[in-house]
């Protein structure tokens, strides 16, 4: 019979008898169980044909001790037969010419079959016995399983001529497009078929509105590209205006020297800098000549009223290139550039960028970061006026409750560190160091002397840590990082 024979037989008989079970089957088509259950797998693969559920099924198979005992007989028939075959024998001999005879002897013995004399000779006590063990063996063998009592079955088990097994068989009813017909059911309608008519008769899949689409395959941003959106957002609804960050590569003219951070500042030291194998240096003609004097004045002499630090300012100190260690090295850039224009205008600009720190690294600590920093250039700005945008700033992220500590920054005077207090963690935290950026370093830009400059910054890291609820920084940046973690993450929306 080919396979369509049989699948068409086999539904035939779910027509009639559904559910069927599948071990049914095989008895009915004379086939394995196996054989069955990959005919039924083919129908499946054929749409809706049928139905199945799994049903497991307890049944017994012969050991090969079994197998060979429904072959030839128990142990203990055979001592019979030897007997009866040979008469009264001596034990010894008994044992050394049948095959296991010391299970069989004492089997018979106890089945009351032989009795042994004073003499140690055997005898038999019944003509004619019946061996049971093979007769259940056998029964077990032809699958019927119910004729052989429990008891006997456990005592083959023990005896280790019977195991017993699971099987999975399946009942097999008629499922949602069941047919005699084997044709796959059409999923479209084709232009050929209208065509040629063969529409009338060919049978339709209907469609499934319960199946789910297939997800759209897509890129996934990563938290800290989330928040940082969100900050964008925050500053650009403030007016805002983003600097260009692109250097990570700087002098340490523009990250230091520009900011009136001495050159034996210990920030400048390489264990808290990056500095540059290749190229070692930047080329000094690369620096605006008159500002490079004012900026040595101011350190070295002092000027606009500033004493200076009164060292040996050095050219090679601040032609060293590093990686920025903030991004006020930028800020200093575009400040520099807007003191360049004719006519000087307020302006309000923000970044939110990479920095390198050569930092011990630990839960909360990484050699690179992103910082988020803020600038407001005006006319007679006042303290008054950071608290102020501070408040601005810091309510548009949920945030209400502020307090400042004075700090010390070369390039801001006064200085303040910025904490906020987190209801969660039901403590203040710090989260941004700020200030007043100092004359020393403006005047030398030529920015006009009741010009001031506020200005502020933040890890992006450390807010993306909280929303995000990582304990380790290890977990959010780096190859530690799950990309699982990354794809399921959800959009951000600070609490506002
Ligand atoms: N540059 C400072 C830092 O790296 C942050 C800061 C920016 C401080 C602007 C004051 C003003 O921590």
């Amino acid at each position: 019979m080919d396979e369509d024979a049989i699948l068409i037989k086999i539904l035939k008989t779910v027509e009639t008898k559904s559910p069927v079970n599948s071990a049914q089957l095989a008895t009915d088509l004379g086939l394995v169980h196996n054989t069955v259950i990959g005919h039924l797998n083919s129908l499946k693969s054929r749409g809706d044909l049928i139905e199945t559920t799994p049903v497991p099924v307890q049944s017994w198979e012969l050991t090969d001790e079994g197998e060979f005992i429904s072959q030839n007989g128990s142990y203990e028939a055979a001592v019979h037969k030897y007997i009866k075959d040979n008469g009264s024998t001596p034990l010894g001999d008994v044992m050394s010419k049948v095959p296991n005879a010391k299970i069989g002897f004492s089997k018979a013995m106890a089945n009351g079959w032989v009795k042994k004399e004073k003499d140690n000779s055997v005898v038999l006590v019944v003509d004619e016995i019946n061996d049971d063990v093979k007769t259940n063996l056998d029964s077990i063998k032809a699958k019927n399983y119910a004729s052989v009592p429990l008891e006997k079955k456990n005592e083959f088990k023990k005896r280790k001529l019977l195991k017993e097994v699971v099987l999975t068989t399946f009942d097999v009813s008629k499922g949602k497009g069941f047919s005699l017909s084997l044709e796959k059911p059409e999923t479209e309608l084709t232009a050929e078929m209208i065509e040629d008519g063969s529409w009338k008769t060919k049978q339709f899949k209907n469609y499934n509105f319960d199946a789910l689409g297939v997800p759209p395959t897509r890129g996934h941003l990563h938290p800290l590209l989330k928040v940082r959106d969100e900050f964008r957002k925050i500053f650009l609804e403030m007016g805002f205006s983003e600097m260009n960050t692109k250097n990570y590569v700087e002098s340490s003219f523009w990250n230091f020297d520009a900011l009136f951070q001495p050159q034996q500042h210990p920030a400048r030291d390489a264990h808290d800098t990056f500095f540059l194998t290749n190229p070692k240096d930047t080329d000094s003609k690369n620096f605006p000549e008159k500002y490079v004097k004012d900026v040595k004045k101011v350190h070295s002499e002092g000027n606009y009223g500033s004493q200076g630090y009164r060292y040996n300012w050095l050219i090679e100190d601040a032609t060293k290139n590093l990686l920025r260690t903030h991004t006020t090295a930028n800020s200093a850039r575009h400040l520099y550039e807007l003191a360049k224009r004719e006519k000087f205008e307020p302006v309000k600009y923000f970044s939110i960028d990479k920095v390198f720190r050569n930092e011990t690294l630990d839960a909360t600590h990484l050699a690179e970061f992103n910082q988020i920093e803020g600038l407001v250039v005006d006319y007679d700005l006042t303290l008054g006026d950071l608290i102020g945008v501070l408040y601005s700033f810091f309510s548009k992220l949920g945030i209400t409750q502020l307090q400042f500590k004075p700090a010390y920054n070369p390039y801001t005077e006064p200085s303040m560190e910025i904490f906020c207090f987190h209801p969660g963690l039901n403590k203040w935290i710090e989260v941004g160091n700020s200030g007043m950026f100092r004359p020393e370093m403006l005047l030398p830009m030529g920015l006009p002397p009741n010009v001031n400059v506020i200005a502020w910054g933040l890890s992006l890291e450390r807010p993306a840590m909280i929303k995000y609820k990582f304990n380790n920084i290890r977990d959010l940046v780096g190859p530690k990082v799950q990309l699982s973690s990354i794809y399921e993450n959800p959009i951000c929306q600070l609490d506002k």
